[in-house]
């Protein structure tokens, strides 16, 4: 069983895990009625692996025996524009994220949790490919421009992105 200031930060990830699944979702309706079908797969694709980060929070706290608590999932952001505006977006919030995850870290430690502790390692991981992968697609936004013809072209590299299950090991 994991304690209580623990337990409460776990259940506040979940949200947040979820909440990300409804924001890329939303990104990818948005790119979706823009035309731009690769660029709403790849953000559709992270909604999936979201949802694969919420899920194995769950699955640890059960594993410990410890009571999930669901909280209200947030209404996502909708206020998107050009590919460059929403990907500044998504990397603010996985800089975002990445702070939430650090807290939790700090947290364990400081409550001497240290199955815990190590179990959100994987997190800090995550988190460092989360930030790069969208600093990448903005790294190329910036040295091809959003003209249209670069545009088509980053789209149809981003349509490859595949959903593989994230999982926890
Ligand atoms: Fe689950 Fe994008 O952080």
């Amino acid at each position: 069983m994991i304690n209580n200031n623990v337990k409460e930060i776990l259940n506040e990830q979940i949200n947040k895990e979820f909440y990300s699944a409804y924001l890329y979702l939303a990104m990818s309706a948005h790119f979706e009625n823009m035309g731009l079908y690769g660029f709403a797969n790849w953000t559709k694709t992270q909604a999936r692996e979201e949802v694969d980060h919420g899920m194995i929070i769950f699955e640890y706290m059960n594993e410990r025996n410890t009571p999930v608590s669901l909280k209200q999932i947030n209404a996502p952001d909708t206020d998107f524009s050009s590919p460059m505006q929403v990907f500044g977006k998504i990397l603010e919030h996985e800089r975002h994220v990445t702070s939430s995850i650090e807290s939790i870290a700090h947290l364990t430690m400081d409550e001497c949790d240290l199955a815990t502790r190590n179990f959100i390692n994987w997190y800090l991981k995550e988190q460092v490919e989360e930030e790069k992968n969208a600093s990448d697609v903005i790294a190329k936004l910036k040295l091809f421009g959003d003209e249209n013809a670069s545009l088509y072209l980053l789209d149809k590299e981003l349509s490859k992105r595949e959903y593989k299950k994230h999982e926890y090991n």
